[in-house]
């Protein structure tokens, strides 16, 4: 069996470039038999960034029924919330202990912030600890992420290549990222990368009106509607070519290059291709959603059989450093 493990932070409703840059291909990999994975909600990791404890919650939940709405099998893998298993506290600590503080001041996750270190808050700084810990922590042998956190998968294997190395000992298991092939950039309705802090993504589970409106504002340029067009230079249709065949790929092309097609029948085409292809997610989501109860059942019985696991770790880490 290899173990995968990967968290989503709970900083927002997960948006298309989430979904499709992280939460689908993370539940292919959960889909081989030979696969065990353990999938959570970085709640403790969101902290940095969102104080407010109603949007934490509902962030928790939203998060939670997006992997359970694109049918991750939290029976044959886990789901649980990072909060759940405290253990990972006690291992951050520790791992804290063997980190050198240039590893951190050089990762990107801080220095990108360290012009202005008034706003940069201590838990930002240890904030690749946390996440080394979190895969640590379930002898994890691959970890599911886009290229923006291949800098900490790098941070959690020197870690622990510095605890192994101190204690004569291969206690801690080495974990690599899991890219996927061909690894994805979303982008959003402006053309940059699709993300939660640009304000420039699509919420494939707002409500239909409201998700149309999304769609129908992608910023597109201003060729007349009779002229042909050029598609490679256009959002509307980069986003479509990640959603649809090839050959809805090269039908649309054509439209766009034989002119007297313009920028909103297009968006129209995007919109409904989005509802054929997440109608049936956007149903579980808003059910899931209603039934707050049955997502924390899943939580906790998932951060039952996770502790399990953590406790084992944490045992040969503390035995080896005399607590
Ligand atoms: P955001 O930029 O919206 O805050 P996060 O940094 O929380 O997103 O990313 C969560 C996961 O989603 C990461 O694995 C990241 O690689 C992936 N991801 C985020 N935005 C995109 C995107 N535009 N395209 C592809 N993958 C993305
Ligand atoms: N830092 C990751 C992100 O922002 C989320 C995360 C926290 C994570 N702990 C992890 C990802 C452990 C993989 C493994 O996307």
């Amino acid at each position: 069996m290899a173990r995968y493990l990967t968290g989503v932070q709970s900083s927002g409703v997960p948006h298309l470039g989430n979904i499709l840059g992280a939460i689908q291909p993370s539940i292919q990999f959960s889909q081989e038999a030979a696969n065990d994975c353990i999938y959570f909600i970085a709640d403790y990791h969101s902290l940095t960034t969102i104080k407010s404890a109603e949007e934490r919650r509902h962030n928790v939940h939203a998060t939670a029924a997006t992997w359970l709405a694109f049918g991750f099998d939290y029976n044959k893998n886990i789901l649980f919330r990072q909060s759940d298993v405290k253990k990972v506290l006690e291992l951050t600590w520790i791992l804290s202990c063997f980190t050198p503080y240039p590893m951190l001041a050089n990762a990107h996750s801080f220095k990108d912030k360290s012009e202005r270190l008034s706003d940069v808050n201590a838990g930002l700084f240890i904030y690749p600890v946390l996440m080394a810990a979190d895969i640590l922590l379930y002898d994890t042998e691959f970890v599911p992420v886009g290229k923006d956190q291949i800098q900490h998968i790098e941070i959690a294997r020197d870690i622990a290549t510095a605890f192994n190395r101190h204690y004569e000992t291969d206690a801690l298991v080495l974990p690599q990222a899991a890219l996927q092939k061909e690894n994805m950039t979303v982008p959003g309705t402006d053309g940059a990368k699709m993300s939660k802090s640009y304000g420039n993504y699509i919420d494939i589970f707002a409500e239909e009106k409201k998700l149309r409106k999304n769609i129908m504002g992608i910023k597109t340029d201003s060729t007349r509607m009779e002229d042909p067009k050029d598609p490679s230079n256009d959002n509307v249709f980069k986003i479509y070519q990640l959603l649809a065949s090839k050959e809805e790929n090269e039908e649309l092309a054509k439209l766009y290059k034989g002119g007297n097609f313009g920028y909103g029948q297009a968006k129209k085409i995007l919109f409904d291709k989005s509802m054929e292809l997440f109608g049936t997610a956007r149903s579980r989501y808003t059910e899931l959603m209603e039934k707050p109860n049955e997502i924390e059942d899943i939580l906790k019985a998932g951060a039952i059989r996770a502790e399990q696991k953590a406790d084992e770790v944490l045992s040969r880490v503390k035995t080896l450093v005399g607590f």
